[in-house]
């Protein structure tokens, strides 16, 4: 098992450091690029909402992004210690959004569930989010 944690402020510009964080770790494991491009909108996906849902764009808090891999599986974890989501189920049904106003479409979660073999979502109203992504390889 190999395994890396990054901390980094809830700002939009971090999003380009947290992909190119992530899939420079992977490196060693010679993924095809798809598959990389696949872990890079997960990545995305995930950090933005913690940005613009969990902290509602307020820049002075912290994202963590942690990865793990082993000889099966690569496991992606973004959390958050934001608002929460207090119907996971309804929040992960394609094209639902709480943010129509703002160009959101609600398919984040369904992009992220057609490029993971598992994803897993724990959130607490008041206490964040955790995204738990697995990838078979
Ligand atoms: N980290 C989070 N913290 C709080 N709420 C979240 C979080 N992630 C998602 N949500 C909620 O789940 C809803 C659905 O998320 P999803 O990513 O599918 O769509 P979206 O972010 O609204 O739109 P899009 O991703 O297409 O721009 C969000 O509108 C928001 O209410
Ligand atoms: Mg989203």
């Amino acid at each position: 098992m190999n395994k890396m944690e990054v901390f980094f402020s809830s700002r939009t510009e971090n999003i380009i450091f947290i992909r190119a964080a992530v899939v420079s770790f992977l490196l060693n494991l010679d993924l095809e690029v798809a598959i990389l491009n696949e872990i890079k909108t997960v990545v995305s996906e995930a950090v933005t909402n913690s940005i613009v849902h969990g902290y509602e764009s307020d820049p002075l808090n912290v994202i963590n992004v942690k990865c793990s891999y082993d000889k099966e599986e690569i496991m992606l974890e973004v959390i958050d210690q934001g608002i929460g989501i207090n119907d996971v189920k309804q929040a992960k049904r394609p094209m639902f959004t709480t943010k129509k106003n703002e160009e959101r479409s609600g398919l984040g979660f369904t992009i992220m569930e057609a490029f993971s073999d598992e994803l897993l979502v724990e959130s607490i109203v008041g206490e964040g989010t955790t995204i738990k992504c697995i990838k078979k390889i």
